[in-house]
């Protein structure tokens, strides 16, 4: 990254307008500087954690002085009287000041959309070596981010082992299924999951607010015919539906459906979510999608229900297109994981013609994943450096 070349204070001492020698420039508020100070009145040495509140930086702060020396700021704060500095990288790094054009429905640059060319031996990790080798466990990891889904092969065929693989990089969210769950073909079954039944691609507990926001299908039996597993990724079939039908997009994201789960005895579970869930600034976030657990939607005004079913009929047939759909048979120690936010998983049906099928399942969640992910790259940089 290149140096500062220069420092400008403007804007009767409210802002600072930096630029850097490849000619970026960005300003920055005197308050927000204030606010974001890296010295150790301000943050702790030990932890990074902030030491103040807003309400100990003056309304009126101002910058009475910046310099540069060294690659870093130097800027003077009034009526503090405080002169805090600044790496050139790190402001870097955290500029605001860049027109952000964004359409509905972005995403990040991290993320990378895919359909039914997708290889998925891209996101593959054999477990001798995503257990033992942290470089293996990263790649894996930052597939999880990146695509949404990653498989595992070679593992042991032994119940519980699906808990493992979930300790690789955080912790498992026990729910009303259990720690995990065993998806196999039940007589009385408390899910359609547990029966022979095919099912639609689909993301996980829409009823639970907050979703899960990873899920683990681990296969023990595999022998019964048919039972294929399918992913597909939610944000593409987002945007093939944005491109389409701008409106129809518009629809699903702006109004909440409705999701309920009663289960055999204590449980029932609601939520008031949309299918298509965006931030307040666009980004896309989530989808949910679940034809067994979609309750009656009540909060679509008359006017637009029509049009707000077109929209999630066109959604349901994209993620039904099979040039959307990654298709592959789990074996025996096989499983995959989806970011359940993002990537549906279905199953053809089986258990016709005899053989068995056996799978676990557990959910658990992308904050620890992300921080295993970060400590292990931060880890990788710093053996490099
Ligand atoms: C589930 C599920 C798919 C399968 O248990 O949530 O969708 O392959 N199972 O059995
Ligand atoms: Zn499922």
């Amino acid at each position: 990254m290149t140096g500062l070349s220069s420092a400008e204070v403007t804007d009767g001492s409210d802002v600072v307008k930096l630029m850097w020698s490849d000619g970026f420039t960005a300003r920055f508020h005197a308050v927000w500087l204030r606010d974001n100070a890296l010295d150790p009145a301000t943050r702790s040495a030990s932890n990074a954690q902030r030491l103040i509140t807003l309400s100990d930086i003056p309304a009126g702060t101002k910058i009475v002085d910046a310099s540069i020396a060294d690659g870093a700021l130097t800027v003077g704060f009034a009526p503090e009287d405080k002169q805090v500095e600044f790496p050139s990288d790190w402001l870097r790094a955290n500029a605001y000041d860049v027109q952000a054009d964004r359409a509905p429905g972005w995403i990040s640059p991290g993320l990378e959309t895919w359909d039914s060319e997708f290889d998925v031996a891209r996101v593959t990790g054999a477990h001798a070596e995503v257990f033992e080798a942290d470089a293996a466990l990263r790649d894996w990891l930052s597939a999880v981010r990146c695509h949404g889904v990653a498989k595992l092969t070679g593992g042991p065929a032994e119940s519980g082992a699906l808990l493992d693989v979930a300790a690789l990089f955080g912790y498992v969210r026990e729910t009303n299924y259990g720690r995990w769950f065993e998806v196999r073909t039940e007589v009385n079954p408390a899910n359609l999951a547990y029966t022979g039944l095919g099912l639609q691609a689909h993301t996980d507990n829409p009823y639970r607010d907050p979703v899960p926001t990873l899920q683990i299908l681990y296969c023990l039996e595999n022998s019964a015919a048919g039972g294929d597993s399918q992913v597909v990724d939610g944000f593409a079939a987002a945007h093939r539906l944005r491109d389409e039908d701008p409106h129809g997009f518009d629809l699903l994201a702006r109004h909440c459906a409705r999701f309920e789960y009663r289960g055999t005895g204590d449980v029932h579970l609601v939520s008031r979510k949309p299918m298509i869930e965006l931030s307040p600034d666009g980004e896309l976030t989530a989808l949910r999608f679940n034809n067994r657990s979609t309750a009656a939607i009540t909060d679509v005004p008359f006017d637009d229900m029509a049009d707000y079913y077109a929209a999630y009929r066109r959604l349901g047939e994209i993620i039904d297109d099979p040039g959307m759909a990654v298709s592959f048979k789990l074996e025996p120690g096989e499983c995959f994981i989806v970011d359940n936010t993002r990537v549906l998983h279905g199953r053809t049906g089986y258990g016709d013609s005899g053989g068995s099928r056996w799978l676990q399942g557990c959910y658990a969640d992308r904050d620890g994943l992300l921080s295993t992910l970060s400590v292990l790259e931060n880890n990788a940089v710093a053996n490099v450096a």
